[in-house]
């Protein structure tokens, strides 16, 4: 037998591309890899990139000139670059750094197999269309899963066009995938223990896919996933503001499968921002929007995504953010201050001095962590469910995530990967709450 060729993945960035990248190692799997946690001892180094952060093809470039020596210690390892930052520079990557060999964009990882064929053979392979076949049809089965959750991407790209992102450029328009595929995709899993599902999209509920009768929206989606036995938990991310559509925040209310923990990003709290971001909504609908979830689901917690030193930004702005957010009120909160994106609207304004917003960055974060202990705190005492994922460090100790996806050490579980128990919250500490198994 010949020993099989080894994949090393390396992935940036969010959880579609931690989805994507299990689904890349699945389909070269059908081409005879195995996957590998040793870059050394790799046939093939797969860099699966993303570009929301800043300097992301530098990085890229110096990260693919730290793999030189190796390449050269092992002429025919072959490197492919995937991911966002492939689909944004193309065959430039290869004229940059002659080392790689392939270049995929996140719609075309179907034909990576191809591809890879090519480059075994001695060609560069490189692919950044957007086709117009659904490249989960043409990928094997999902094999490869550890643990309890797994996600499912049921949505990608993005129509929104927010003047800071390249989200829209990089995976392109809005496209949903057929309800029968996913549905036999979280059939699947279920199957394999899966307890927990998290639908993924970069506009999730902008979700409207085709399904019996016609269209579907996300919410009709969940509840069709709730009935699936075995499936106990669902979550969805990231969510825009003006698709959390009336059955949406019903579901919320009345479908308990759905789990009380939503990312809906607002960005700024000023309304003046709001509109040169393009977000395409007000701060007072945002606060009309989280009284309507919390009408449907008061104990739900809720999470965004913030920018500071967007282009234009004042004190007064600023202050208006942290006042939404006092407002509001949030159980987790991501921060970024904001960097241009070659080729988005805001890279051709004047940034904020850098000072400011590294002020207001850092203001901004202590309120967050603070509301983040606060809604740890509050959870003391209380009962809820926790889908058990981990051994934890003590005896006995097991580790898993809530219901509200804080990070729960449970003492003398008796309980098993998988299990999904009810405990009662005991303790609170920086980043995870303590509790007993009832
Ligand atoms: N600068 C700073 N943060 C950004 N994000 C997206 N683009 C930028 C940018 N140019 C942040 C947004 C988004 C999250 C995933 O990344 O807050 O919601
Ligand atoms: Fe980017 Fe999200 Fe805006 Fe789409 S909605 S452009 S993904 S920030």
């Amino acid at each position: 037998m010949t020993e099989p060729k080894k994949l090393f993945i390396k992935t940036y960035g969010c959880q579609m591309n931690v989805y994507d990248s299990e689904r890349m190692a699945e389909a070269m799997g059908t081409q005879g890899y195995v996957t590998t946690d040793v870059a050394e001892e790799a046939d093939m180094v797969l860099l699966n990139t993303c570009h929301i952060r800043e300097k992301a093809s530098e990085k890229l470039y110096s990260d693919l000139g730290r793999l030189r020596p190796l390449k050269n210690a092992k002429p025919d390892m072959k490197i492919g670059v995937a991911g966002c930052v492939a689909q944004a520079e193309g065959a430039e990557i290869l004229r940059r750094m002659p080392l790689v060999d392939l270049v995929v964009g996140p719609q075309s990882y179907h034909r990576l197999p191809a591809m890879a064929d090519a480059v075994a053979r001695g060609e560069k392979a490189v692919d950044t269309d957007f086709p117009a076949e659904d490249k989960f049809d043409h990928l094997p089965e999902r094999k490869a899963l550890r643990g309890p959750t797994a996600f499912l991407t049921v949505q990608e790209g993005c129509d929104k066009f927010c003047a800071f992102c390249v989200v829209p450029y990089t995976r392109g328009a809005e496209v949903s995938r057929p309800v029968d595929r996913l549905l036999r995709e979280a059939q699947g899993l279920a199957d394999r223990g899966v307890k927990e599902i998290t639908l993924l999209g970069q506009n999730v509920n902008a979700y409207h896919g085709q399904g019996a009768g016609g269209d579907w929206g996300l919410a009709r989606l969940v509840r069709a996933l709730a009935r699936i036995d075995g499936l106990e938990r669902i979550r969805y991310t990231t969510s825009h503001h003006n698709d959390m559509e009336d059955d949406l925040i019903a579901a919320h209310g009345d479908e308990p499968k759905l789990m009380p923990y939503l990312h809906v990003p607002v960005q700024s709290g000023s309304d003046s921002i709001l509109k040169a971001m393009n977000r395409k909504h007000t701060r007072d609908d945002y606060f009309r929007l989280i009284n309507r979830i919390r009408a449907a689901r008061p104990d739900i917690l809720l999470s965004s995504d913030f920018i500071v030193g967007f282009p234009g930004e004042t004190d007064q702005d600023f202050a208006d953010t942290m006042d939404l957010l006092q407002t509001v009120g949030y159980g987790a909160c991501f921060s970024f201050k904001y960097s241009a994106r070659p080729g988005t609207p805001a890279a051709e304004k004047q940034a904020v001095e850098a000072e400011v917003a590294d002020r207001r960055l850092q203001e901004l974060q202590a309120l967050i962590t603070r509301q983040q202990r606060a809604a740890q705190e509050a959870m003391v005492g209380r009962e809820v469910g926790v889908l058990i994922e981990k051994t934890g460090r003590m005896p006995g100790q097991m580790v898993g995530k809530s219901d509200h996806l804080h990070a729960v050490h449970v003492s003398d579980s008796n309980a098993a990967i998988g299990d999904l128990i009810r405990v009662r919250i005991t303790g609170s500490a920086s980043n995870s709450l303590a509790a007993i198994r009832l």
